[in-house]
């Protein structure tokens, strides 16, 4: 079984993010094996299960510890052994620091950005995933001189149906998740 065949296994609780938008981050970002990400909120857990595989060590924040303890039975179940689960609201507090990468997948993300500018390194970087564009406005305009937004971007994926006798996209399927949003630390 591969990881992305347990990843449809897994105990669902609050939505999740796509593989496809997951994929955006980890290729627009300068993560590697030595980095350290903060990931708020865990939520089911997908986007923290996605950084772990390619990271150093993720501290995963949820404010719900319902949630948090979905997120970390999925971990467990995922068998993966460098994720620190914290039942904590990231408008209060993140505790570490220097780190290399922050994701918001949260409500209000503009209210942590005093916190992420103290936990993330110089040159670090912000990734936030909203569902509307008028969140990503009002998140842009939250932006102050600590941060320089890089990048707002927007996934869209087609299913197509090929065989012998059609090709061609699919009817229906998911036609909007959310943009995302890259700040850099200045
Ligand atoms: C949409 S879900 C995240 C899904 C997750 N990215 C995944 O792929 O499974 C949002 C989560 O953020 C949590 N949350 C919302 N506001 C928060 C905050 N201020 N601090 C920490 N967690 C928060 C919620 O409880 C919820 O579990």
């Amino acid at each position: 079984m591969s990881f992305i065949d347990d990843l449809r296994k897994i105990k669902r609780g609050p939505a999740i993010m796509l593989q496809k938008d997951i994929g955006v981050i980890l290729a627009n970002t300068c993560i590697d094996k030595d980095s350290t990400v903060v990931d708020g909120g865990s939520g089911c857990g997908v986007l923290t299960a996605n950084l772990a595989r390619f990271v150093k060590k993720v501290y995963s924040y949820d404010n719900r510890k319902e949630f948090l303890e979905i997120a970390r039975e999925n971990i467990k179940k995922l068998g993966l052994k460098n994720v620190v689960f914290k039942n904590k609201d990231v408008f209060e507090k993140i505790d570490e620091r220097k780190l290399d990468l922050i994701t918001l997948d949260i409500k209000d993300p503009w209210k942590a950005l005093g916190n992420c500018k103290k936990a993330l390194k110089k040159g670090g970087e912000l990734a936030v995933f909203l569902p509307n564009i008028t969140q990503v406005h009002e998140f842009i305009n939250k932006v102050d001189e600590n941060f320089k937004v890089e990048n707002v971007v927007e996934d869209i994926q087609r299913r197509w149906i090929v065989d012998e006798r059609r090709a061609r996209p699919e009817n229906i399927g998911i036609l909007h998740t959310g943009f995302l949003v890259f700040a850099k630390k200045i």
